[in-house]
């Protein structure tokens, strides 16, 4: 199909500007004082690891489950706590993240989108439970 299709990833220019985007998201994220309690001190790893799976999520080489399987992006996220607050912080620093690698219209808009309805999907704690250990 991506024969006939120019895919997403491709539109935006491929691996190189992912990478970007993945920086940029990640300098932002280990600033954000809601998302620094859950995420580890190098983020080194986890880019790497999102730089594999956005491949993927955008149309391009599935780099991911070459390596880790199935995402099950919901299931590896059940060890962190997921707020409301914590999924707004996220998705701000990725519009960000966007913004600043000049990701255009209509993709800029339509990425955003799709993130929007994962990262509601990866919420699993409630605003008031946040730090409660049972
Ligand atoms: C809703 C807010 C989100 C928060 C607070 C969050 C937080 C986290 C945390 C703490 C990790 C583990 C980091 C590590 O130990 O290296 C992680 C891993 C990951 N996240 Fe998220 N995440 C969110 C949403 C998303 C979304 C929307 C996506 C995909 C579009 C995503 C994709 C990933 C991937 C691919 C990993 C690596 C999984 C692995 O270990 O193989 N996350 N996330």
């Amino acid at each position: 199909m991506n024969e006939n299709r120019a895919t997403v990833y491709d539109a935006i220019g491929g691996r190189e500007t992912v990478h970007q985007l993945v920086q940029a998201f990640y300098k932002r994220v280990g600033q954000h004082p809601d998302l620094i309690p859950i995420f580890p001190d190098d983020l080194t790893e986890t880019a790497r690891k999102q730089e594999q799976f956005l491949s993927q999520f955008l149309g391009g080489p599935p780099y991911y489950t070459e390596e880790h399987g199935h995402p099950m992006l919901r299931a590896r996220h059940l060890p962190f706590e997921i707020t409301p607050s914590r999924k707004d912080a996220w998705l701000a620093c990725m519009q960000e993240a966007l913004r600043e690698v000049n990701i255009e219209e209509p993709y800029y808009s339509a990425i955003l989108e799709r993130l929007t309805h994962t990262a509601h999907h990866m919420m699993n704690t409630p605003e008031d439970r946040k730090g409660e250990s049972t």
